[in-house]
Order: structure tokens, then sequence, then C-alpha cells
């Protein structure tokens, strides 16, 4: 058992909870002045104002939370930090006005990473990928999503699931890792067709990382010139009946009914949503399907964003994640991106707190955490700061404490 205590705030986001992340408001972020909590390694036991922890609890080891505050876990649900290789070029050709397809035909975009990738030892892409976790944990996220997508041959695509459980083992439990397995992410070169690259690699790729014990989820990039809808459907029908968790890439260049299709299978999240159009808002508004925004993405890519405040209004369940991968968003920063994003987006404090971290672990089907509540899973990041504002009002400065988690998992 441990404690912590002296805290300024604690964000509990208990009124986030009772509402499901729908419609989040300032008084849902259930805020605890000069606040404490104690726990074991499962679960929060006792949630509190400093002056009265029960007595039960006196003798808990506690540490100081002072000149701190306490949230729930910030959770980055869509990162692609699995990878090798350098895009950096591709940035000056789109500031020149080169789009996707010119990029591609100069030899760069998603296949040009995967080839990167593949050339290297599933250990030289750990070694980048443990580098690249334990900075994103840096800025204050604790739990982090993982895709393959890079490696789309069948063994290249489970090196790289076998990185993320190698990622899994040697974090947990300060760092929570979850894997998304992608290989539906690009067709290479090679196939005649899309229908060839699925019968090929993605469904055996798939069976065969579900028999070793891969993957969390899975994930498809529904978008023309991809996958498209027949081909999407039929992956969802085979992944429902074999009972996957689907997370889906849509609508991101164009209004596919990416997020229609998300909603009908019930999928963890559906992610970009950039050109979601009202069937797709509609679709969404009542679902569980959590809707996960990337503004990185459309900041790196000079876009219109995706209608957050819509989706909210709405009702659906709006999370914030980075998006981090080499060619569209290299900003591996969730916090920064959120704060950047919260103006330009119209999202109120509270909106943008549950998107990344109540809804966002709703968005992996975590609901044990994303909110501090009696029972739920002890996992929170610190920052410091006096007020929740503070963290975000200073976009570029990183205010989070790695190290205070550190002892708080040791
Ligand atoms: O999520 N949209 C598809 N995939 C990535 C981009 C990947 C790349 O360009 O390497 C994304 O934005
Ligand atoms: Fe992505």
């Amino acid at each position: 058992m441990k404690g912590i205590k002296n805290l300024n705030q604690i964000l509990t986001l208990e009124g986030v909870a009772k509402k499901n992340g729908r419609h989040p408001k300032r008084e849902d972020l259930s805020i605890i002045e000069d606040g404490a909590i104690v726990f074991n390694k499962d679960e929060i036991l006792w949630i509190g104002k400093t002056d009265s922890i029960p007595l039960e609890y006196q003798d808990v080891s506690f540490l100081d939370g002072s000149n701190r505050i306490l949230t729930p876990e910030i959770v980055d649900s869509h990162t692609h930090l699995v990878f090798g290789g350098d895009r950096s070029w591709e940035y000056g050709m789109r500031l020149d006005g080169a789009d996707y397809q010119d990029i591609a035909k100069a030899g760069g975009g998603i296949l040009s990473t995967m080839r990167m990738t593949n050339e290297l030892s599933e250990d030289e892409l750990y070694e980048l990928a443990i580098e690249r976790v334990q900075k994103i944990h840096s800025y204050g996220v604790g739990t982090i999503e993982v895709k393959t997508g890079y490696g789309l041959t069948i063994e290249s695509e489970l090196r790289c699931a076998r990185v993320i459980k190698r990622l899994k083992e040697k974090f947990n439990p300060k760092i929570k890792i979850f894997s998304t397995f992608m290989p539906a992410h690009a067709v290479p070169k090679q196939y005649k067709s899309v229908k060839e690259y699925m019968d090929q690699v993605v469904y055996p790729a798939t069976e065969k990382a579900l028999a070793e014990g891969l993957l969390d989820a899975v994930d498809i990039f529904h978008e023309v010139g991809y996958f498209d809808n027949a081909i999407t459907e039929e992956f969802l029908n085979w992944a429902t009946e074999k009972g996957l968790p689907i997370k889906m890439h849509v609508d991101e260049f164009n209004d596919n009914g990416g997020a229609s299709l998300a909603a009908k299978f019930k999928a963890l999240s559906c992610d970009h949503l950039l050109c979601v159009g009202d069937k797709g808002l509609e679709d969404l508004k009542e679902s569980e399907t959590v809707a996960t925004i990337l503004p990185g993405t459309g900041f790196f890519l000079g876009k219109p964003q995706a209608p957050a405040r819509k989706l909210i209004d709405s009702g659906a369940r709006l999370a914030i994640a980075s998006d981090y991968n080499p060619g569209s968003c290299h900003c591996d920063n969730l916090v920064l991106i959120s704060s950047l994003a919260a103006p330009h987006m119209n999202l109120s404090l509270a909106e943008l707190w549950s998107g990344i971290t109540y809804n966002a672990a709703g968005a992996l089907g975590l609901d044990n955490q994303g909110s501090l509540l009696i029972g739920q899973s002890p996992r929170f990041s610190v920052f410091q700061a006096k007020i929740l504002d503070e963290i975000t009002y200073n976009w570029g400065v990183n205010k989070a404490d790695p190290d205070f988690i550190t002892q708080v998992y040791s």
C-alpha cells in the first residue's frame, strides 16, 4: 500500500466518468484541492483531502506531492512508433506544395518507411522504440498504444509486434503499452490487388499474431487508394467473428463512411475524422465508439481539422491522440498537441482533459482507468503546477514529473 499527500489538486474526473465522457463540463473535472490518495498495486483505495486521511491509512508510506497536481493517467491512444529510417526531407517538399502522391512518387511515404524498417533487425527496432517510449513518457503520458504497420510482410509485421511485446514487458508497470496490429496500413507494390495482399499477408499475419498473443486490437486504414469499403467490411466481419477489438483510421482524406462502419462494428475507436460527414456524425453520437482526433496530423498536413466541436456537441465521446509517425505527424508530444489544438478547435479545459485521459482510455477499451475513483486502477500522471490550467497554458514547456511516477511504481 502507498499514498501521495499534499497535492495542490487532484483531478478525479468523477463527473466525466458518470457521463461516460460525453459533454464534459468544468464541474465534471471534480477537482479536489489539497488532495491525498491511497492505493495498492491494483486499485485506488481512498481519495480525498490531505487533512481527512482516515485513521486506518495514517501509517501508510506517503510520498510528498507538494507543488504538484495529480491527474488520471494521460493515454496516447494512437502512435506508430515502431519504424526505421527518416523522412524529414518530405517536410520541405510538403512546404513547397507537394501532396501525398507527389511524395510517394519521389520515393517517400509509408512504403519508404516500410523499406527502412525492414532493413533493421528486431533488436535495432526495439532500441529505437525504447527511446521513443521513454520520451513520450517524459511528457506525462503513461499508457501508450503502439501500432505495427511498417513491416507489411507476415514475418516483418510479426517482428514489429514482437518489439511491441518486448516494450510491454520492459516497461510494465510504470508504462502500459497497448499493441495494435495493423498490416492493413498500405499495400506493397508487388501485389496485384488489395485483395491479394489481404489474403497473402493481412489475414495470415493476424492469425499468427493472435496465436502468439501479440495483439490487443487490430486496425485498418480505410481510405481511397488504400483499403476500400468492401475490403474493410470483410476484414471487420472477420475480426468480429474472432472477437478482436477493432480500431480504425477513417475519413482522413475523404468522407468514406468510415465513421459509420466503425459505429456499426462497435469499434473501440475511429481516428482522424478530418472529413467525416453528417451521416458519420449521426452514427457516432450515441455509439460507444470513441471519436479520436489527431490534431498534430491536421497541423502538419495543413488540412482543415476534424469537426471536434460538432462531435462533442452531438454527444460523441471525443479523445485526442498524437498519431506519432514518421510521415504525417513527427510530433510525439500529446500534451503540446492538445495545448495547441484546444484554442484552435474550440475545446474547453474539461474537453481537453477528458480527451487525453478518460476517453483516450476508452479508445483502448481500458474501462478501469481514466478517472481517479475508488476501485479504479492506480494509473496517474503528475505535473509540477499550482492549478490544472498551468499545464497546457505553458505550451511547449514540459510540466510533467516522470521521476515522481517512477517513485510511485518502484
Ligand atoms: O495515421 N493515415 C495513415 N497512416 C499514418 C501516416 C503514415 C505515414 O505517412 O507514414 C497516419 O497519419
Ligand atoms: Fe495513424
